[in-house]
């Protein structure tokens, strides 16, 4: 065979068994399933080779920062004996932090903590950390193991506030007190602001803690706060929130005659609003990692070996932009009849919208009315709230530089990219200090992990 031909047999082999590595590694990627075989927010603590005392501490003061039951109910509306318990168990936990000359601590609003790190160079803009000590409300029966027990089992840590937020507040407070334990101090000035009632809104904590700075003229650089849970062992790459949608919720109304269900006329308000109803089809956080699985797409994820330089220049092009990732709909009340032979007079349905970056309340109140186009809807908004601007994200940003490089030293590897949070966070309160707002959670999770979070 002349050499030409060896050289073609060589290429021609070499890139079949390319092409068998890249299907082989397709087919046999494990796409995650939405099933779920328990109940109970919890947390995967990875074990370090080497169990030291600093790992056993933090694990001891994880389980007893999840024990205490700091529910907020309502906006204004939370379990103040459990926030008073939180502040003593902060003291007790973390005493360099409390007692340290470059720490100063204050409290906000009687529950909330913010302290201030100071840095050597006192020309460089501080940053701040934020985190939230509140949880949800959790039924004390339906969980694998009691929601307030942090009970430590397997690997993981269970109970409410393991993935939100008490996992923060424990990392950064404990990242601090061993930092000055050991004689740190940073270049650059920092404040930790501990929010006590993020999940009504933040309107006592977060907001007053913003205002505060806000009124001693204090600039952010930026501000690093919880996000979604980002780490999947089926990808390799993750992504820092730099923007966060937006909500409405609307009341669609529809009154009509009053009527006996034997002599119906040609439309009734139920039958009216049913109409207008379903044309928003409820979308599930299942059906985004669905999508994301697509073929194509799997091909290059399960041979990032080979795709990574690829994959990273799509990744820091197209999140934002992404249409797989929209303004999505649900609706969740609808209320009519009053009796079971009586026509309903009048029938109501709430439906709730998370709102891309990329759109305004405005105009989705606008899709709104046209999608319906019948103005025997009445279309009433109850509350609402634009996205948060898109943060930068390019070489030259400080805090979303400084966010990669901390991912890629702990995690080597790891592909990051900007993307859109899903959930509100108190970033809103600090939008005034800065326009760099990130929001990132370094968390190993499944899709099924979210779903755990109500009871069976
Ligand atoms: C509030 O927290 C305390 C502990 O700090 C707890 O004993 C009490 O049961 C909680 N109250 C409610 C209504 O859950
Ligand atoms: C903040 O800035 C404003 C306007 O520049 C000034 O009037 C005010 O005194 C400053 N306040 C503080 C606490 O420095
Ligand atoms: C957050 O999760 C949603 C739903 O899984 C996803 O669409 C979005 O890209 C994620 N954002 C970030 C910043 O990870
Ligand atoms: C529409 O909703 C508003 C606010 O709830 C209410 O005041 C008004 O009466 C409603 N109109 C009709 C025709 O239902
Ligand atoms: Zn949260």
């Amino acid at each position: 065979m002349p050499r030409w031909r060896h050289a073609c047999v060589l290429l021609a082999a070499l890139t079949s068994l390319l092409l068998a590595i890249i299907l082989i590694r397709t087919v046999t990627l494990s796409t995650p399933k939405c099933t779920v075989h328990g109940r109970g927010e919890r947390i995967k603590i990875l074990t370090p080779p080497k169990i030291d005392e600093d790992y056993l501490e933090f694990i001891s003061t994880l389980v007893q920062a999840v024990t205490i039951p700091t529910v907020s109910n309502f906006q204004h509306v939370y379990n103040t004996t459990a926030m008073s318990e939180f502040t003593a168990f902060l003291h007790k936990s973390f005493p360099t932090i409390f007692s340290h000359n470059l720490v100063t601590y204050e409290t906000v609003a009687e529950y909330s903590h913010l302290f201030k790190v100071q840095g050597l160079d006192s020309k460089l803009t501080p940053y701040l950390l934020a985190a939230h000590l509140d949880v949800v409300p959790a039924l004390p029966e339906g969980w694998e193991f009691p929601p307030f027990s942090g009970t430590h089992q397997g690997g993981f840590i269970y109970g409410r506030g393991t993935l939100d937020d008490k996992q923060s507040v424990v990392g950064i407070l404990q990242a601090l007190e061993m930092l000055l334990e050991e004689g740190f101090s940073p270049k650059r000035t920092f404040y930790v602001a501990i929010g006590h009632d993020e999940e009504v809104g933040g309107l006592d904590g977060a907001r007053s803690i913003g205002m505060l700075l806000s009124k001693r003229n204090i600039s952010l650089d930026f501000v690093l706060d919880e996000g979604n849970l980002s780490l999947t062992s089926c990808l390799p790459y993750t992504s820092i929130g730099s923007s966060e949608k937006g909500f409405l919720t609307i009341k669609l109304g529809v009154k009509q005659k009053m009527g006996h269900s034997s002599m119906p006329p040609r439309e009734t308000s139920v039958g009216i609003l049913s109409r207008a109803v379903s044309r928003y089809k409820p979308q599930k956080l299942c059906m985004l990692h669905k999508i994301q699985f697509s073929f194509p797409l799997r091909i290059i994820l399960s041979n990032l070996w080979l795709f990574s330089p690829l994959v990273a220049r799509l990744l820091e092009r197209t999140p934002l932009t992404n249409t797989l990732v929209r303004t999505t709909t649900a609706v969740t009340e609808f209320h009519a009849g009053i009796k079971s032979n009586v026509l309903a007079p009048v029938a109501e349905a709430t439906v709730n919208f998370r709102i891309h970056p990329a759109q305004t309340v405005d105009e989705v109140l606008e899709l709104v009315r046209h999608t319906i186009a019948d103005e025997r809807v009445n279309i009433t908004m109850i509350i609402a709230m634009e996205p948060l601007p898109i943060s930068p994200h390019d070489d030259t940003a400080v805090g979303y530089m400084t966010i990669t490089e901390a991912i890629q030293e702990t995690f080597p590897g790891m592909l990051v990219a900007p993307g859109i949070c899903i959930g509100a966070t108190d970033t809103k309160h600090y939008k005034g200090l800065t326009s760099a707002l990130y929001r990132f959670n370094p968390i190993w999770n499944s899709p099924t992990d979210l779903l755990r979070y109500s009871p069976r």
